[in-house]
């Protein structure tokens, strides 16, 4: 079997010290196959965030290990480690904002650019990744004169540039109205039917999680059982 795109083995994660230490993951493991859509799951507080954090490079675990592509990423530093990240991932986070007073394009090429991606490739790539999401025509705008879809549709045109293997998306739909969210979620699925994107969400919107291949579902900084998660179904 292929290697998984990513392997989390009791994977740790503890913040502050003293009185604020808290243990927001208590030992996780699960695989992520190429190619598939996840949907990580669970309340406010469960650990879908650090998660996520961890798996992205973005962070490190206080113990465990995370594998990219069957190499362990803990043995990565400095620069191989932000263009491993940089190569392989890329970021539909509603923290990671537009700048609003540069262009679309511009902030569409940022990640190219930290690549070190020469100029005149960096726009044609930049151009044709907002094409992909029918913004072309907006290059040239500021993004704070975008819609919230557009705008949304531009940090997905940001992901897209480097060609990632994995999308990572925490509520990739959150602040949009029901229809331009579709339209999102319809966006990210398509890249990975059509391009073989994996999808990895977290998201409190139901019916988003149903429409991944694959849920997992967090509590108290633990997954939980797919048959646990049923039976609480059963007795709410
Ligand atoms: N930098 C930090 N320092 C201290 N505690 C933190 C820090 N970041 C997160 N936590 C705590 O870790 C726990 C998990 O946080 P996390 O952001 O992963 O939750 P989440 O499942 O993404 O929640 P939400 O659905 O609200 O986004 C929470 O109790 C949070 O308060
Ligand atoms: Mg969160």
């Amino acid at each position: 079997m292929a290697t998984p795109i990513l392997q989390v083995d009791e994977l740790h994660k503890t913040y502050g010290r003293g009185a604020t230490r808290f243990d927001a993951l208590k030992g996780v493991n699960f695989e992520v196959r190429e190619g598939e859509s996840l949907a990580i799951v669970g309340k406010s507080g469960s650990g879908k965030s650090t998660l996520m954090h961890l798996l992205a490079l973005l962070d490190r675990p206080s113990a465990g290990t995370v594998r990219v592509a069957g190499r362990d990423a803990g043995t990565l530093h400095g620069r191989e480690l932000n263009r491993t990240r940089n190569r392989t991932f890329g970021f539909v986070f509603q923290q990671f904002f537009l700048t609003p007073g540069a262009t679309v394009l511009e902030n569409v090429i940022l990640p190219l650019k930290i690549a070190g991606v020469g100029r005149a490739e960096r726009k044609r790539r930049g151009l044709a990744a907002l094409a992909q999401l029918e913004l072309d025509d907006k290059a040239r705008n500021k993004s704070s004169d975008l819609s919230g879809g557009q705008k949304q549709r531009v940090i997905i045109a940001r992901a897209l540039v480097n060609n990632p293997r994995v999308i990572f998306a925490d509520e990739p739909t959150g602040n949009l109205d029901s229809a331009t969210g579709a339209v999102v979620e319809d966006i990210l699925f398509e890249l990975n039917r059509e391009q073989g994107i994996t999808l990895i969400i977290v998201t409190h919107d139901e019916e988003l999680a149903a429409r991944c291949d694959r849920r997992i579902h967090m509590r108290d900084g633990l997954l939980v059982e797919e048959r646990d998660e049923l039976r609480e179904e059963v007795a709410a």
